[in-house]
Protein backbone atom coordinates (compact mmCIF):
# COMPACT_ATOMS: atom_id res chain seq x y z
CA UNK A 1 0.00 0.00 0.00
CA UNK A 2 1.37 3.65 -1.20
CA UNK A 3 2.46 5.53 1.92
CA UNK A 4 -0.10 8.51 0.75
CA UNK A 5 -2.88 5.88 0.53
CA UNK A 6 -5.65 6.40 3.27
CA UNK A 7 -5.34 10.78 2.43
CA UNK A 8 -5.55 10.08 -1.54
CA UNK A 9 -8.84 7.68 -0.70
CA UNK A 10 -10.60 10.27 1.67
CA UNK A 11 -9.65 12.93 -0.66
CA UNK A 12 -10.93 11.54 -3.83
CA UNK A 13 -14.18 10.77 -1.75
CA UNK A 14 -14.59 14.11 -0.63
CA UNK A 15 -13.71 15.53 -4.29
CA UNK A 16 -17.24 13.67 -5.67
CA UNK A 17 -18.83 14.33 -2.06
CA UNK A 18 -23.29 14.25 -2.42
CA UNK A 19 -24.19 17.32 -4.27
CA UNK A 20 -20.73 18.66 -5.44
CA UNK A 21 -18.65 18.61 -8.37
CA UNK A 22 -14.90 19.82 -9.26
CA UNK A 23 -14.57 23.61 -10.59
CA UNK A 24 -11.94 23.32 -13.79
CA UNK A 25 -10.71 26.78 -14.31
CA UNK A 26 -6.88 25.32 -15.18
CA UNK A 27 -7.02 27.13 -18.63
CA UNK A 28 -3.83 27.25 -19.57
CA UNK A 29 -2.15 30.91 -20.30
CA UNK A 30 -2.56 30.42 -24.16
CA UNK A 31 -6.12 29.46 -23.58
CA UNK A 32 -7.38 31.90 -21.31
CA UNK A 33 -5.78 34.43 -23.36
CA UNK A 34 -7.90 33.28 -26.18
CA UNK A 35 -10.90 33.47 -24.37
CA UNK A 36 -10.30 36.99 -23.12
CA UNK A 37 -9.43 38.55 -26.76
CA UNK A 38 -12.61 37.24 -27.89
CA UNK A 39 -14.38 39.16 -25.41
CA UNK A 40 -11.93 42.36 -25.89
CA UNK A 41 -10.46 41.61 -22.67
CA UNK A 42 -6.80 42.63 -22.16
CA UNK A 43 -4.52 39.35 -22.29
CA UNK A 44 -2.62 39.71 -19.15
CA UNK A 45 -1.68 38.15 -15.54
CA UNK A 46 -3.64 41.35 -14.06
CA UNK A 47 -6.63 40.53 -15.72
CA UNK A 48 -6.26 36.72 -15.17
CA UNK A 49 -5.55 37.47 -11.41
CA UNK A 50 -8.95 39.21 -11.22
CA UNK A 51 -10.77 36.68 -13.24
CA UNK A 52 -9.93 33.70 -11.45
CA UNK A 53 -10.32 36.05 -7.98
CA UNK A 54 -13.93 36.47 -9.24
CA UNK A 55 -14.21 32.43 -9.54
CA UNK A 56 -12.98 31.49 -6.23
CA UNK A 57 -14.40 34.35 -4.06
CA UNK A 58 -18.05 33.59 -5.35
CA UNK A 59 -20.05 33.62 -2.06
CA UNK A 60 -20.79 29.99 -0.84
CA UNK A 61 -19.20 28.30 -4.10
CA UNK A 62 -18.67 25.28 -1.90
CA UNK A 63 -21.66 24.55 -1.53
CA UNK A 64 -21.29 23.38 -5.10
CA UNK A 65 -17.52 22.94 -5.62
CA UNK A 66 -15.34 20.26 -3.85
CA UNK A 67 -12.06 22.03 -5.40
CA UNK A 68 -11.20 23.90 -8.15
CA UNK A 69 -8.55 22.53 -10.56
CA UNK A 70 -5.83 25.42 -10.82
CA UNK A 71 -2.97 26.37 -13.12
CA UNK A 72 0.46 26.88 -12.62
CA UNK A 73 0.12 30.57 -12.54
CA UNK A 74 -2.68 30.49 -10.23
CA UNK A 75 -1.40 28.27 -7.64
CA UNK A 76 1.30 31.16 -7.04
CA UNK A 77 -1.48 33.67 -7.55
CA UNK A 78 -3.23 35.97 -4.17
CA UNK A 79 -6.53 37.61 -3.76
CA UNK A 80 -5.91 41.61 -3.84
CA UNK A 81 -6.31 41.45 0.24
CA UNK A 82 -2.68 39.63 0.19
CA UNK A 83 -4.44 36.25 0.72
CA UNK A 84 -2.68 33.34 -1.23
CA UNK A 85 -5.40 31.52 -3.80
CA UNK A 86 -4.63 27.97 -2.29
CA UNK A 87 -5.30 29.63 1.50
CA UNK A 88 -8.37 31.24 0.45
CA UNK A 89 -9.41 27.69 -1.10
CA UNK A 90 -8.49 25.96 1.89
CA UNK A 91 -10.26 28.21 4.38
CA UNK A 92 -13.38 28.06 1.93
CA UNK A 93 -13.06 24.30 2.76
CA UNK A 94 -12.66 23.44 -0.44
CA UNK A 95 -9.78 21.32 -1.89
CA UNK A 96 -7.01 22.81 -4.21
CA UNK A 97 -6.21 21.28 -7.37
CA UNK A 98 -3.36 21.33 -10.00
CA UNK A 99 -3.14 20.65 -13.65
CA UNK A 100 0.20 19.16 -14.34
CA UNK A 101 0.02 18.17 -18.18
CA UNK A 102 1.88 20.34 -20.33
CA UNK A 103 -0.39 20.26 -23.16
CA UNK A 104 -1.51 18.19 -26.14
CA UNK A 105 1.07 18.14 -28.60
CA UNK A 106 0.83 17.01 -32.77
CA UNK A 107 1.73 13.29 -32.44
CA UNK A 108 5.06 12.90 -34.62
CA UNK A 109 4.27 10.13 -37.54
CA UNK A 110 0.13 11.02 -36.61
CA UNK A 111 -1.20 13.88 -38.81
CA UNK A 112 -4.48 15.15 -37.61
CA UNK A 113 -3.79 13.33 -34.17
CA UNK A 114 -2.08 15.10 -30.54
CA UNK A 115 -0.33 13.41 -27.63
CA UNK A 116 -0.47 15.30 -24.42
CA UNK A 117 3.47 15.95 -22.94
CA UNK A 118 4.31 16.72 -19.31
CA UNK A 119 6.26 12.93 -17.87
CA UNK A 120 9.46 14.93 -17.86
CA UNK A 121 10.26 16.28 -13.89
CA UNK A 122 6.54 15.61 -13.04
CA UNK A 123 7.36 13.88 -9.68
CA UNK A 124 9.24 16.88 -8.58
CA UNK A 125 6.42 19.48 -9.54
CA UNK A 126 4.28 16.75 -7.68
CA UNK A 127 6.33 17.27 -4.62
CA UNK A 128 6.25 21.01 -5.28
CA UNK A 129 2.93 21.36 -5.83
CA UNK A 130 1.94 19.33 -2.65
CA UNK A 131 3.73 21.50 -0.33
CA UNK A 132 1.84 24.72 -1.45
CA UNK A 133 -1.66 22.79 -0.63
CA UNK A 134 -2.35 21.01 -3.75
CA UNK A 135 -4.59 17.39 -3.12
CA UNK A 136 -5.05 16.51 -6.45
CA UNK A 137 -4.23 16.85 -10.02
CA UNK A 138 -5.53 16.77 -13.45
CA UNK A 139 -4.02 15.18 -16.91
CA UNK A 140 -6.13 15.79 -19.78
CA UNK A 141 -5.57 13.43 -22.96
CA UNK A 142 -7.55 14.40 -26.46
CA UNK A 143 -8.82 11.86 -29.20
CA UNK A 144 -9.91 13.30 -32.40
CA UNK A 145 -12.47 11.83 -34.30
CA UNK A 146 -12.14 12.25 -38.26
CA UNK A 147 -15.22 12.09 -41.04
CA UNK A 148 -13.33 9.96 -42.85
CA UNK A 149 -13.11 6.87 -40.00
CA UNK A 150 -9.05 6.46 -40.11
CA UNK A 151 -8.95 8.61 -36.40
CA UNK A 152 -8.64 7.80 -34.12
CA UNK A 153 -5.11 5.64 -34.40
CA UNK A 154 -4.29 2.97 -32.22
CA UNK A 155 -0.73 4.34 -31.65
CA UNK A 156 -2.94 7.84 -30.53
CA UNK A 157 -5.26 6.02 -28.57
CA UNK A 158 -2.33 4.11 -26.75
CA UNK A 159 0.14 6.46 -26.17
CA UNK A 160 -2.32 8.82 -24.41
CA UNK A 161 -3.49 6.17 -22.17
CA UNK A 162 0.05 5.04 -21.18
CA UNK A 163 0.65 9.03 -20.94
CA UNK A 164 -2.21 9.16 -18.30
CA UNK A 165 -1.35 5.95 -16.44
CA UNK A 166 2.72 7.11 -15.86
CA UNK A 167 1.00 10.46 -14.95
CA UNK A 168 -1.34 8.64 -12.50
CA UNK A 169 1.14 6.45 -10.84
CA UNK A 170 2.99 8.99 -10.13
CA UNK A 171 0.44 11.69 -8.55
CA UNK A 172 -0.67 8.90 -6.11
CA UNK A 173 3.20 8.04 -5.17
CA UNK A 174 3.67 11.74 -4.42
CA UNK A 175 0.32 12.21 -2.67
CA UNK A 176 -2.25 13.87 -4.97
CA UNK A 177 -5.52 12.17 -6.36
CA UNK A 178 -5.27 11.66 -10.09
CA UNK A 179 -7.79 12.95 -12.23
CA UNK A 180 -7.82 10.74 -15.37
CA UNK A 181 -9.43 13.14 -18.17
CA UNK A 182 -9.72 11.19 -21.53
CA UNK A 183 -11.24 13.89 -24.30
CA UNK A 184 -12.97 12.28 -26.82
CA UNK A 185 -13.39 16.03 -29.12
CA UNK A 186 -16.80 16.75 -29.73
CA UNK A 187 -15.47 18.56 -33.24
CA UNK A 188 -16.35 16.60 -36.43
CA UNK A 189 -19.72 15.57 -37.57
CA UNK A 190 -19.37 11.35 -36.34
CA UNK A 191 -22.89 9.53 -34.99
CA UNK A 192 -23.52 9.21 -31.22
CA UNK A 193 -22.65 5.49 -32.74
CA UNK A 194 -19.42 6.09 -33.68
CA UNK A 195 -18.53 8.20 -30.69
CA UNK A 196 -19.63 5.72 -28.55
CA UNK A 197 -17.23 2.70 -30.29
CA UNK A 198 -14.40 5.74 -29.93
CA UNK A 199 -15.02 6.18 -26.04
CA UNK A 200 -15.57 2.46 -25.65
CA UNK A 201 -12.16 1.76 -27.41
CA UNK A 202 -10.49 4.53 -25.56
CA UNK A 203 -11.45 3.81 -21.57
CA UNK A 204 -10.84 0.11 -22.15
CA UNK A 205 -7.38 1.01 -23.20
CA UNK A 206 -6.77 3.71 -20.24
CA UNK A 207 -7.63 0.87 -17.56
CA UNK A 208 -5.85 -1.39 -19.25
CA UNK A 209 -2.55 1.22 -18.86
CA UNK A 210 -3.93 1.92 -15.57
CA UNK A 211 -3.81 -1.43 -14.07
CA UNK A 212 -0.30 -1.84 -15.98
CA UNK A 213 1.27 0.78 -13.48
CA UNK A 214 -0.23 -0.39 -10.89
CA UNK A 215 -2.89 2.91 -10.36
CA UNK A 216 -5.37 2.26 -7.40
CA UNK A 217 -8.62 2.97 -9.12
CA UNK A 218 -10.03 3.89 -5.06
CA UNK A 219 -7.35 7.23 -5.10
CA UNK A 220 -8.15 8.35 -8.58
CA UNK A 221 -11.61 10.19 -10.33
CA UNK A 222 -12.13 9.61 -14.03
CA UNK A 223 -13.07 12.72 -16.32
CA UNK A 224 -14.55 11.24 -19.28
CA UNK A 225 -16.22 13.31 -21.92
CA UNK A 226 -19.84 12.36 -22.59
CA UNK A 227 -21.02 9.84 -25.41
CA UNK A 228 -22.74 12.34 -28.07
CA UNK A 229 -22.89 13.32 -31.52
CA UNK A 230 -20.62 15.30 -33.16
CA UNK A 231 -21.13 18.58 -33.03
CA UNK A 232 -21.86 19.36 -36.86
CA UNK A 233 -23.75 16.27 -37.14
CA UNK A 234 -26.92 16.29 -38.85
CA UNK A 235 -28.27 14.01 -36.56
CA UNK A 236 -27.95 15.10 -33.01
CA UNK A 237 -29.13 12.55 -30.53
CA UNK A 238 -31.67 13.17 -27.11
CA UNK A 239 -30.91 13.36 -23.84
CA UNK A 240 -31.81 10.48 -22.76
CA UNK A 241 -30.05 8.66 -25.62
CA UNK A 242 -26.78 10.23 -24.72
CA UNK A 243 -27.38 9.98 -20.83
CA UNK A 244 -27.85 5.92 -21.99
CA UNK A 245 -24.89 5.67 -24.13
CA UNK A 246 -22.77 7.47 -22.06
CA UNK A 247 -23.16 5.22 -18.75
CA UNK A 248 -23.74 1.99 -21.01
CA UNK A 249 -20.39 2.96 -22.30
CA UNK A 250 -18.98 3.77 -18.76
CA UNK A 251 -20.64 0.76 -16.88
CA UNK A 252 -18.44 -1.78 -19.64
CA UNK A 253 -15.32 -0.26 -18.97
CA UNK A 254 -14.71 1.28 -15.63
CA UNK A 255 -14.02 -0.74 -12.74
CA UNK A 256 -16.60 -0.44 -9.84
CA UNK A 257 -13.88 0.65 -7.18
CA UNK A 258 -13.14 4.04 -9.60
CA UNK A 259 -13.93 6.58 -6.95
CA UNK A 260 -16.08 9.34 -8.58
CA UNK A 261 -16.99 10.41 -12.65
CA UNK A 262 -16.55 13.86 -13.18
CA UNK A 263 -18.03 14.94 -16.73
CA UNK A 264 -16.03 18.01 -18.86
CA UNK A 265 -18.40 19.47 -20.74
CA UNK A 266 -16.27 19.41 -23.82
CA UNK A 267 -17.91 22.36 -26.02
CA UNK A 268 -21.76 21.21 -25.40
CA UNK A 269 -24.10 24.59 -24.90
CA UNK A 270 -24.86 24.93 -20.92
CA UNK A 271 -28.09 23.27 -20.97
CA UNK A 272 -27.24 20.02 -22.22
CA UNK A 273 -23.80 19.81 -20.09
CA UNK A 274 -26.60 20.08 -17.30
CA UNK A 275 -29.57 18.02 -19.01
CA UNK A 276 -27.03 15.05 -19.69
CA UNK A 277 -25.71 14.69 -16.32
CA UNK A 278 -28.99 15.09 -14.82
CA UNK A 279 -30.54 12.79 -17.32
CA UNK A 280 -27.85 10.25 -15.91
CA UNK A 281 -28.51 10.52 -12.37
CA UNK A 282 -32.31 10.48 -12.58
CA UNK A 283 -32.13 7.02 -14.58
CA UNK A 284 -29.26 5.22 -14.14
CA UNK A 285 -28.11 6.10 -10.61
CA UNK A 286 -28.85 3.00 -8.90
CA UNK A 287 -27.42 0.98 -11.38
CA UNK A 288 -23.75 3.13 -11.07
CA UNK A 289 -21.05 2.24 -8.82
CA UNK A 290 -19.74 5.77 -8.49
CA UNK A 291 -21.31 8.63 -8.14
CA UNK A 292 -21.66 10.60 -11.22
CA UNK A 293 -20.97 14.03 -11.35
CA UNK A 294 -19.52 17.61 -13.28
CA UNK A 295 -15.89 18.48 -13.43
CA UNK A 296 -17.28 21.49 -15.72
CA UNK A 297 -15.23 24.76 -16.60
CA UNK A 298 -17.43 26.05 -19.97
CA UNK A 299 -20.14 25.03 -19.07
CA UNK A 300 -20.31 26.85 -15.51
CA UNK A 301 -17.46 29.50 -16.39
CA UNK A 302 -18.88 31.00 -19.80
CA UNK A 303 -21.89 33.10 -18.55
CA UNK A 304 -19.83 34.91 -15.61
CA UNK A 305 -16.99 35.82 -18.53
CA UNK A 306 -19.73 36.91 -21.10
CA UNK A 307 -21.04 39.41 -18.65
CA UNK A 308 -18.01 40.66 -16.54
CA UNK A 309 -15.80 41.51 -20.01
CA UNK A 310 -12.91 43.04 -17.84
CA UNK A 311 -15.10 45.48 -15.86
CA UNK A 312 -14.71 45.59 -12.35
CA UNK A 313 -18.52 46.87 -11.80
CA UNK A 314 -20.09 43.78 -12.92
CA UNK A 315 -18.01 41.46 -10.81
CA UNK A 316 -21.28 41.04 -8.71
CA UNK A 317 -23.69 39.84 -11.14
CA UNK A 318 -20.92 37.49 -12.75
CA UNK A 319 -20.40 35.71 -9.79
CA UNK A 320 -24.09 35.30 -9.17
CA UNK A 321 -24.00 34.17 -13.53
CA UNK A 322 -21.21 31.58 -12.22
CA UNK A 323 -23.09 30.01 -9.07
CA UNK A 324 -26.10 29.48 -10.99
CA UNK A 325 -24.72 26.79 -13.10
CA UNK A 326 -23.08 25.67 -10.20
CA UNK A 327 -25.54 25.34 -8.64
CA UNK A 328 -27.12 23.85 -11.52
CA UNK A 329 -24.96 21.53 -12.38
CA UNK A 330 -24.99 20.48 -8.72
CA UNK A 331 -29.02 19.61 -8.64
CA UNK A 332 -28.14 17.72 -11.55
CA UNK A 333 -25.73 15.52 -9.93
CA UNK A 334 -28.83 14.52 -7.31
CA UNK A 335 -31.18 14.12 -10.58
CA UNK A 336 -32.85 16.98 -9.54
CA UNK A 337 -32.60 19.81 -12.45
CA UNK A 338 -34.66 21.40 -14.55
CA UNK A 339 -34.10 24.13 -16.62
P1 LIG B 1 -14.79 21.97 -20.35
O1 LIG B 1 -15.84 21.65 -19.34
O2 LIG B 1 -14.86 23.39 -20.85
O3 LIG B 1 -14.70 20.95 -21.44
O4 LIG B 1 -13.41 21.91 -19.61
C1 LIG B 1 -13.16 20.88 -18.76
C2 LIG B 1 -11.71 20.67 -18.71
O5 LIG B 1 -11.14 20.69 -17.66
C3 LIG B 1 -11.01 20.42 -19.97
O6 LIG B 1 -9.74 19.94 -19.71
Amino acid sequence: MGAYAQELRATAKAMVARGKGIMAMDESNGTCNKRFAALGIPTTEEYRQVYRQLILTAPNLSNYISGPILYDETIRQSTTDGTPFVQFIQDAGMIPGIKVDTGAKDMAGHPGEKVTEGLDNLRDRIAEYYAMGARFAKWRAVITIDTAGDLPSWGCIEANAHGLARYAALCQEGGLVPIVEPEVLIDGDHTIERCLEVTDRTLAEVFVQLRNQRVEFDQMVLKPSMVIAGKTCLQQAGVDEVAAATIQCLQKNVPATVAGIAFLSGGQSIENSSAHLNAMNVKFRDRCPWPVTFSYARAIQQPALDYWRGDSRRIPEAQQRLLRRAEFNSAASLGQYSS
